[in-house]
Parts: C-alpha cells; structure tokens; sequence
C-alpha cells in the first residue's frame, strides 16, 4: 500500500508500510536479521547491499512513520537522543541553534557537552513567546528546537506562530513530538521542517525497546539523514524496527486511554489537598489551554505535579503500588519520574532553578490500567506526606 493520506490515522498505523509479506502473505512485517546481501554481480542487486545503509523491516518502519505524521520520509536512529545528535550532525561548523529553555534533558546535554565541541553554538529561550524565538536568531542560525508541551513543565509554544518567523527567517524548525505522538499533535501540518521522536516511548509503547525517528517535510533532509545513517552507523536493528512495527499498530487506541486516563488523574490531583499545583494543558487553569486546544487533537497523559519538597516527593513515591518510580514514559503502564535528580539532574540546581523545575517537582506518565487503580494508588501514596 502507498502512502496514502486519504486513509484514516489508524487505518495508516495498522496498514501503511505494513502490508502483508509479498512472499508468504504474513500479515506481519519480517524481522532480516541480515548484515549483507547476496549479489548478482556486480552492482547487480535488489535494493539492499549491507544492512547499515539499509534493511528491509527498517525500511517498513520508515514508511510507516512517514505516513503517520504525514512526512516526505522518515529516518529511524538507535535511540531518541541517537535521532536528535544526526539532526545537530546536518549542520556546519559555526551554526547556531535556539532551542527551548525546557528541553529533555538529555537534549542540552548533548548540545552543550558534546556539540559546542564541534563549533556548533545553541541558545535557550521560553518559546511559549514567539517573539522570543524571533530576538534569538542570528545570521548564522540553521534550526529552532522546540518541544511542546515541555518536559517536565507542560508549557505549550505555538507551533504555527513559530514556523512563520522560521520560514521568514529560512531557519528549520524541528519539534520533539515525543510526548504527544502523532496521534494527538502534528507539527508538520502546522509548518514545521522535521519532528523527532523518542520511539522508545509512545510509538513503541510497551517500554521493550529504545529508537528514535526524525520525520522530514522534504526528501533533501531525509537523504542527508540516510548518509548519516551510513556514515555514523547509528541505526535502529531490525528486531527493534518491528518492536516499533507492532507497538504503532494499537497506538490510536492507546492513546485514547491514555488521554482519558490522562484527564481523570490530573483532575483528582488538581483537587487533592497533599497537591500544591498540578501542570496539565488539558487542565482550563492550563496558562496556554486554549493554544493546547487548537494545537493539539487531545492532551495526552503526561501530568507533572508540585508536592512541596524532595523530601515529600520521596515519601510520596516510596508508597507506590500500582504505579512505578522509573526513568521514561509513554509505556502502558504507569511511571512515575523524578525531574530534578533523573531527567534534569545534568542542568544543575542552578539550571533547573532557572527554568522553574523543583525538587518537589513529579512527573507522571498515566499509562492504560484501569484508571480507578491508579487513582487510588496516587491517593494513598499522597496521603503518606
Ligand atoms: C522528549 C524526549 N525526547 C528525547 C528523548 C531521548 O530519547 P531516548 O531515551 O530514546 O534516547 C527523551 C527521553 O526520555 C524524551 O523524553
């Protein structure tokens, strides 16, 4: 099946890239664990010659990922921070970034312990204000990063205000679409150059594998991408393309119980009395809920809540039944994290104070149980501080 955009969003998760195996009529896509290919002479081949370069089930998911955030192409990494390091790697030495002050926080990590090695020169700013988008660029800016909704503190920038200055300006725009999925937000539509995922989370969606993927409006990003996947080698294997293969399949369906989910826990946390504040663009006490509203299909369910201290975080967490206390998210079951010592840990106290990340600070990704269990669990764990 071609990609085709007429088709529903579920019907492309389930179909596109997906068709049944021209071979035996599998309706699953095979896994090659296959590092080369046999060759009928020389140059004389079937499309394939060694599995860096590419693979057939890699090429599947590839298609089918484009179809979904409906991209020209899409390129699949090892990992989420491997897809955001061969975006940095497209640029020259002497570019400049303006990213997001409330990034991922392996994100800065990248750019400021690794890139800035390179010459390459990155800038933070609040892009919930365009216009701070917009003070930012200099000559040599190449690319706006931006995340929304931000991780840990759920703000919201408007996609489409920045795309217009990017566009003026010829910079990319690229968006972490991580939290959203395609399912609920696509930044493509709304003028962005290329969205990155951690695949890893709710694209693969059962916390059994790490990828990640950078979907391109247009095909020049996506052949320099498929060079650094030859030259750098960071690809994705085949057993973890169809992890992501299987995992996209339920993900329309996921995703609605997880945003159901989503909305039933942030509304009994924002009344409960252990709960100093609760982050939710789903919330109408949400600064940017309309923009979420007109951005976004759905609010999903990441919620990050404010329990006073490092030390009530701790009782809270110690309690915990149903739910996890773990690093990642967008799994079917529900994880709890801890901002300021495990994702931002790296920005320093200093760092994290800037952005307003706090040590009471806990971020929650409501998975698919039953959302009475989790509820319930949530109210006994908070009711320990
Ligand atoms: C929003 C976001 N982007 C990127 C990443 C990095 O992805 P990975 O862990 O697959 O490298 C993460 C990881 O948590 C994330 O939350």
């Amino acid at each position: 099946m071609k990609v085709n955009k007429q088709l529903g969003f579920a019907t492309r998760a389930i179909h596109s890239g997906q068709e049944p195996d021209p071979l035996t009529g599998a309706v699953t896509v095979p896994i090659y664990p296959t590092s080369t290919y046999v060759q009928q002479g020389i140059g004389v081949h079937k499309g394939y010659e060694y599995s860096r370069v590419s693979n057939p089930t890699r090429t599947r998911l590839e298609q089918n990922l484009a179809a979904m955030e409906g991209g020209a192409a899409a390129r699949v990494f090892a990992s989420g921070m491997a897809a955001i390091n061969a975006i940095v790697s497209m640029l020259k030495s002497g570019a400049h970034v303006v990213c997001g002050n409330d990034l991922y926080g392996g994100t800065p990590r990248l750019f400021n312990q690794v890139m800035v090695d390179f010459g390459l020169e990155f800038s933070y700013v609040d892009t919930t204000e365009a216009k701070n988008v917009e003070r930012a660029l200099r000559k040599n800016s190449r690319l706006v990063f931006v995340e929304t909704p931000t991780n840990p503190l759920m703000r919201i920038s408007d996609l489409a205000a920045i795309s217009e200055i990017c566009r003026s300006r010829k910079v990319a725009l690229v968006v972490d679409n991580t939290f959203m999925s395609p399912y609920f937000q696509q930044p493509l539509a709304l003028g962005a150059d290329l969205v990155v995922h951690s695949t890893t989370k709710f694209l693969n969606g059962h916390s059994d594998g790490l990828g990640g993927v950078v979907v391109c409006a247009r095909h020049e990003h996506a052949e320099k991408l498929a060079f650094l996947q030859k030259a750098a080698g960071a690809i994705l294997s085949p057993f973890e393309c169809w992890l992501v293969l299987r995992g996209v399949k339920t993900l329309a369906a996921r995703m609605e119980i997880h945003d159901r989910n989503g909305r039933i826990v942030a509304n009994f946390l924002a009344k409960h009395k252990k709960v100093k504040a609760v982050l939710y663009p789903g919330l109408t006490d949400h600064p940017q809920h309309e923009l979420a509203k007109r951005q976004m299909r759905g609010f999903g369910s990441m919620i990050t809540i404010e329990t006073g201290s490092l030390r009530n975080a701790n009782k809270m967490l110690k309690k915990l039944r149903v739910c996890s206390l773990g690093e990642s998210l967008g799994g079917v079951e529900t994880l709890i994290s801890h901002p300021a010592t495990m994702t931002h840990g790296g920005l320093g106290a200093k760092g994290r104070a800037a952005i307003g990340i706090t040590d009471g600070m806990v971020r929650l990704s409501v998975g698919i149980e039953d959302v009475d269990d989790i509820v319930e669990d949530l109210d006994q764990a908070l009711n320990a501080i």
